[in-house]
């Protein structure tokens, strides 16, 4: 059985004590550098996920004698590696257990419901700003190219009034949760990490 688990927003005591268990009794686990590492008390061997998905798929066919779990950050179905897994992997064979998103996570902050939310990213791609801002509710995961201040640049010029939330290393101690209008975070230096929620409050 192949596990792809979620590993929650970041801090340790998020992920799930199922995920924690599966991974602990794993021979192999596969993550990128920065998941792999946060894992201390696995003591079998770590296989570095990058760009060279084919390779760890590959790599994943020809092993399935051995326990193989991939981790992935927040919920693994959420812009995360779950996708591509599930897509080119026999389902009968996978074992997909869910982590807290980051997404969430920012939801239970500000303590707004996730209703009717429109779950976006920019990654890699051009967004379609007028698709998204014709939501009342918007959460996006974010790159360094499109983070809050180009969002928040979107929102006034197409004159509209929104309400910005910017959740940045989430769970971490460094956490920082800033709300404010759009002309409020263009005045704000630099954001890491983050989402961002989009809130039509009228
Ligand atoms: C490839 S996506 C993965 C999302 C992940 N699967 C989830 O459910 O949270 C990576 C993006 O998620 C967001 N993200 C993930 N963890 C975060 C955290 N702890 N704090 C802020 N943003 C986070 C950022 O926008 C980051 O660029």
């Amino acid at each position: 059985m192949i596990n792809i688990i979620g590993l929650g927003p970041g801090n340790e005591n998020y992920i799930t004590k199922l995920g924690e268990k599966l991974i602990l009794d794993s021979d192999v686990l596969i993550g990128g550098k920065r998941n792999l590492e946060s894992i201390n008390d696995f003591k079998g061997e770590k296989i570095e996920m990058a760009s060279n998905l084919k390779e760890i798929l590959e790599y994943i066919n020809l092993n399935s004698d051995k326990q193989i779990s991939v981790i992935a950050s927040g919920d693994p179905l959420i812009y995360g590696i779950g996708r591509y897994l599930s897509k080119n992997i026999d389902n009968e064979k996978l074992n997909i257990v869910s982590g807290i998103s980051s997404l969430q996570y920012i939801f239970s902050k500000i303590y707004v419901d996730m209703n009717e939310l429109y779950i976006t990213s920019s990654h890699g791609k051009v967004p379609d700003f007028d698709y998204i801002l014709s939501h009342k509710k918007v959460c996006m995961v974010t790159d360094s190219k499109i983070g809050p201040k180009e969002i928040s640049k979107e929102i006034i010029n197409r004159k509209l009034e929104r309400t910005v939330v910017v959740g940045e290393n989430l769970s971490y101690d460094n956490e920082k949760i800033t709300i404010g209008t759009p002309e409020d975070i263009l005045n704000i230096d630099k954001f890491d990490m983050s989402v961002v929620v989009i809130l039509d409050e009228k």
